[in-house]
């Protein structure tokens, strides 16, 4: 078989382990491993890396991909809305997430804006779906970020050993806060020996396009 054309199957297609890809096809695919990074915990798309700007400085910080949905354009995650993130993000809502899976060797890059849910039904419902553990991280008496004399997690001796009750959780429902990212671009770069391939979906414009890696 000619080498050249199963890499490139046609000129205007990537084909990644004998699957073409035209670009609509790949920006659908890009979404289909975003859904599964938000299901999988074992996803390496499950733990993006989320940038924020606040007065010209820059911080980043691993966060959950708790839900992607393909249609919207949309990725959420949760936090606690006494966090410096949150405050970055009333601040500036630009927002930008990064992913990487090491096994496929495939990058998305995702920008955007952020829309931060507090007190209605996106949060009252992920709440309520929320576990027991989990719900700790919103039941430290002090701010996230706030210093400390010593090292702790900032939880009861109870809490920290899960001696707590459903109802006790109720405490922490007024710190959940949900992120949800509205992507107005995404990136997709794989890294390939004969040569990367990178595109460029832009959702604000509708256009999408091969890059030069
Ligand atoms: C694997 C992993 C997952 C995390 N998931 C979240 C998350 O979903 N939400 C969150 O607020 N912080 C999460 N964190 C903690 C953040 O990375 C960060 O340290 C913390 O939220 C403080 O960030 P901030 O000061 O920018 O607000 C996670 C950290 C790790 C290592």
């Amino acid at each position: 078989m000619n080498k050249e054309k199963d890499m490139h199957q046609t000129k205007d297609e990537v084909t990644i382990n004998g699957i073409s890809y035209s670009i609509d096809k790949l920006e659908k695919d890009c979404w289909i491993q975003l859904v599964n990074g938000s299901i999988k915990s074992r996803s390496p798309f499950h733990t993006p890396c989320v940038a924020t700007l606040t007065n010209g400085a820059l911080s980043m910080r691993t966060v959950v991909l708790r839900k992607a949905f393909p249609l919207l354009k949309e990725l959420r995650f949760h936090t606690d809305i006494r966090s410096n993130k949150w405050k970055e993000l009333q601040n500036n809502d630009s927002i930008s997430a990064l992913f990487y899976d090491a096994s496929t060797r495939v990058q998305i890059r995702v920008n955007g804006k952020a829309i931060l849910h507090f007190n209605d039904t996106i949060t009252s419902e992920a709440w309520q779906k929320t576990t027991l553990s989990s719900r700790r991280c919103y039941l430290t008496q002090a701010s996230p970020s706030s210093f400390s004399a010593i090292p702790t997690s900032g939880l009861s001796e109870e809490i920290e050993q899960e001696k707590f009750t459903l109802a006790d959780s109720e405490a922490g429902a007024k710190y959940f806060g949900i992120v949800s990212i509205q992507v107005e671009s995404m990136e997709w770069l794989w890294l390939n020996h004969a040569g990367h391939r990178r595109a460029f979906f832009d959702y604000v414009h509708d256009s999408y396009k091969w890059m030069i890696p």
